[in-house]
């Protein structure tokens, strides 16, 4: 790669390989180990100057925790404001300590702009034509977006009949190159994979998950809930699809834990639909090779994924943080989605749900008590999904 994509990059970032270890330099193109082919991480610097004084003189948000973030200072980050999304306190459905992050507040509505804001960024600067991802739905909203404002073209595969009505209308307002696949998501990722990955094409920069620059953006999620409760929680629950989210977390909590920011970890809890739960079977079976669904099945469409590209990650996620992993029904979901939206008043959509019927899930199961201090991570806003509102909620009357 030339000189001038690794300029993006903050000296002493490297990217390295979660199976065998292999290191090499950062580059923006590399998301499979050149030795063993599995996927790639981003490595910070072993040393770093942040300061949470210094940082909370900056706004709330990803961009708040610059020095954590592997883009170097000179880049000009393609943001929205995105992050800086609000720690709310459920106390009419759970104990005292127990918070939800709500996600939904984000610009386009979920959580993917926080790693839309450093993916852009990087795709601008690499004077590509424009982005691709597959997705079921938010993704590509947050790609159509963020790639709208930095002038750069937006192609989104998608399953057809798969993505929820809300998202399917950000993607085409914000004019994004729609292309609809027959098959679930995971051959919509299949195809962008093997294309752009695989027979290595260079106009369109791959924003999905397995591109580990962009969950460097997701991993402020784990600052942000140590800068506002002060100290890591004991539990983070999160809904659980193609898998990138619950690793990114993890990487931000250990990394403020290995810059000795924070001294303990919380322990991450993944949750996904009984019907699209292979990392729920994987785990149970403790197999080592992912034990995959061909036809996953839940309302939540957001994480209807059989093959989840990040399994391994995550795996090592919930394994390093002796955390666990859950399986909730579609109708625990629509149940918490429910008390969520009339209890707390907190719209979310039904995958965000999956955190708080997870969190239910557990303290039956006895995996945490009442009293712990529980973040439920909601990942999207619930005006995404209108239809599934429309047939579980009946008027008012
Ligand atoms: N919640 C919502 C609302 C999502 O949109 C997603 C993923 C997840 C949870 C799961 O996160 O994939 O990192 O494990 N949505 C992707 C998409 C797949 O295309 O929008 P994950």
């Amino acid at each position: 790669m030339s000189k001038q994509s690794n300029a993006i990059f903050r000296d002493g970032v490297t990217l390295r390989c979660i199976a065998c270890n292999y290191t090499t330099s950062a580059e923006p193109w590399l998301f499979l180990c050149p030795k063993c082919g599995n996927l790639m991480e981003v490595v910070m610097p072993s040393k770093n100057n942040f300061s949470w004084d210094v940082a909370r003189k900056r706004r709330f948000g990803v961009w708040r925790y610059r020095e954590l973030l592997p883009l170097s200072n000179d880049v000009e980050p393609i943001t929205m404001g995105e992050g800086g999304t609000p720690l709310i306190s459920v106390n009419r459905i759970a104990n005292r300590g127990v918070f939800v992050k709500f996600e939904g507040a984000n610009p386009t509505g979920s959580f993917k702009d926080r790693g839309m804001t450093v993916g852009i960024t990087i795709a601008k600067s690499l004077g590509v034509e424009g982005v691709i991802v597959a997705s079921t739905g938010n993704t590509a909203a947050s790609a159509a977006a963020y790639a709208a404002r930095a002038g750069l073209q937006c192609v989104v595969v998608l399953p057809r009949g798969g993505v929820a009505r809300g998202k399917l209308a950000q993607a085409l307002l914000h004019g994004a190159k729609i292309v609809e696949v027959d098959g679930v998501f995971d051959e919509a990722l299949e195809e962008v994979f093997t294309e752009v990955v695989l027979n290595g094409k260079r106009d369109l920069y791959p924003l999905n998950s397995y591109n580990p620059w962009r969950l460097e953006g997701q991993k402020t999620l784990a600052f942000e809930i140590v800068d506002e409760l002060e100290e890591p929680p004991d539990y983070v629950f999160v809904p659980v699809g193609n898998a990138g989210n619950i690793s990114a977390i993890w990487k931000g909590f250990k990394e403020l834990y290995n810059y000795g920011l924070i001294n303990r970890l919380p322990r991450m809890i993944g949750v996904q639909a009984e019907g699209a739960a292979p990392l729920v079977r994987t785990w149970a079976l403790k197999s080592r090779s992912l034990m995959a669904i061909e036809k996953p099945v839940t309302i939540a469409s957001a994480i209807r994924i059989g093959k989840p590209v990040n399994w391994l990650k995550a795996l090592k996620a919930v394994e390093e943080s002796r955390g666990t992993f859950v399986s909730v029904s579609d109708e625990e979901i629509v149940k918490s989605m429910k008390d969520l939206a009339m209890y707390e008043g907190i719209g979310v959509e039904p995958a965000s749900a999956a955190s708080l019927a997870g969190y239910r899930k557990a303290l039956e199961l006895g995996i945490v008590d009442r009293d712990s201090v529980t973040v439920l991570v909601a990942t999207g806003h619930a005006l995404k999904d209108p239809d599934t509102i429309s047939k579980y909620f009946s008027r008012g009357e």
